[in-house]
């Protein structure tokens, strides 16, 4: 939490203002591999399930959903996007993954 407060703090890009229909490739090609194209494939990665995005979306700040994308978390590896991409596949993500927590999914951090 921190680490997300001080990268904060540097002035991050606004994430909330990407083009979902732009994200839906960026999805595809960056996330669908292990989280599936309904965001519950959870595709195991060093023993650790891809975590359930129809639950982790809604359940995170653009921004932290951004951290998370960029920077990694756990056993998901950093991806390499722009910060446009990132803004357009957060977009997307709300938009297709409406699940809300229900406390079942593991999550890093709290
Ligand atoms: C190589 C497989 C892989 C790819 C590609 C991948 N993820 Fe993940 N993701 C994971 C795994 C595994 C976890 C669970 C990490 C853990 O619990 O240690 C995870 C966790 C997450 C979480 C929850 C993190 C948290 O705070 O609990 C989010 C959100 C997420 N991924 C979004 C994405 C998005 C968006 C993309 C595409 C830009 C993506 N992932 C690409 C494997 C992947």
């Amino acid at each position: 939490m921190l680490l997300i407060v001080s990268l904060l703090a540097c002035g991050s890009p606004d994430y909330s203002n990407g083009d979902a229909s732009a994200g839906a490739s960026v999805y595809a090609s960056a996330c669908e591999s292990c989280h599936g194209a309904d965001g519950a494939a959870g595709v195991a990665v060093d023993g650790v399930a891809a975590a359930d995005l129809q639950f982790e979306t809604s359940d995170q700040t653009d921004d932290e959903l951004a951290d998370v994308i960029l920077n990694g978390a756990g056993a998901m590896p950093a991806q390499t996007l722009t910060d446009t991409e990132t803004a357009d596949c957060i977009a997307y993500m709300r938009q297709t993954f409406t699940g809300t927590d229900t406390g079942d999914t593991a999550e890093i951090g709290g």
